[in-house]
């Protein structure tokens, strides 16, 4: 059993995040959420438009800070480290799918791929050229020289969704991955989550769709910053 495993792997406790308009008014985002996220699990995160789901992927990925309780993997406390630690946890542990998938636009498919792996290292190893080139083959992406702003969008979210996997990260964090997605490159998409989770990944993501929600290990139900009780239908859709 792996160490994160034994910690309870990545889990927010009691997690409280507040954002604040342009008058300075606040609005709770999150209230009190707690849920764990288990290595070899696909979570699904649903719920209406502004009900948290992205804050709270975003509070897993340490990008938000909670002003109440704490997000953790293993023996760490992400949520305690100061920005650069927090930034450096992050490119060694997660992958990240933003729901705008914030390619650079000027950068073609494989450049973008291959960013989170420059800000590691200023020489880029070829083993790491043929993983991205790799992953875009995978999800079918046209490895065409050009900016990125040029593809589909659903060709940009298959390029996010590579780099997100270019380091082989142990959490995937995928918000709204297959949004822009035909239902064939959907399912595939899923089935690449579900896949990864299997292998023993942590998987999270959010989603509308229930090609996704249908192979997960865990649904959780958002409304107004907090999590609901799993109802019936989920604990039946739950793998033992
Ligand atoms: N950076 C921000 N500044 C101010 N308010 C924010 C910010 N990010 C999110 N919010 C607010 O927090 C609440 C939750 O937003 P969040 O983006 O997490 O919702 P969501 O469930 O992901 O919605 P959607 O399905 O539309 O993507 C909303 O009321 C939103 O307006
Ligand atoms: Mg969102």
């Amino acid at each position: 059993m792996s160490p994160d495993r034994l910690h309870g792997g990545l889990e927010a406790r009691s997690v409280g995040a507040v954002f604040f308009d342009a008058s300075g008014a606040s609005i709770q985002a999150l209230h009190k959420v707690s849920a764990q996220f288990l290595s070899g699990h696909l979570t699904a995160i649903v719920g209406p438009s502004g009900s948290g789901k992205s804050t709270l992927l975003h509070a897993l990925a340490g990008i938000v800070v909670p002003h109440q309780g704490e997000v953790r993997f293993g023996a760490t406390v992400v949520s305690q480290l100061g920005e650069r630690q927090r930034d450096a946890w992050r490119l060694a542990h997660c992958g990240m799918v933003f729901q705008d998938f914030r390619l650079i636009d000027e950068l073609d498919a494989l450049s973008n791929t291959l960013l989170p792996a420059q800000f590691q290292r200023a020489r880029l190893p070829e083993v790491l050229r043929e993983r991205a080139r790799a992953l875009l083959a995978r999800f079918e992406v046209p490895l065409r020289a050009g900016p990125v702003a040029r593809l589909s969008r659903g060709e940009q979210q298959r390029v996010a969704l590579a780099r997100a996997l270019l380091l082989d990260p142990p959490i995937i964090l995928a918000d709204e991955p297959t949004a822009s997605l035909d239902p064939g490159n959907g399912q595939r998409i899923a089935d690449e989550l579900h896949a990864m989770a299997r292998a023993g990944k942590t998987v999270v993501a959010v989603t509308h769709d229930h090609k996704l929600s249908a192979l997960a290990d865990q649904v959780l139900r958002m409304t107004a910053g907090q999590v609901l009780l799993p109802q019936p239908a989920d604990t039946a859709s739950m793998v033992a």
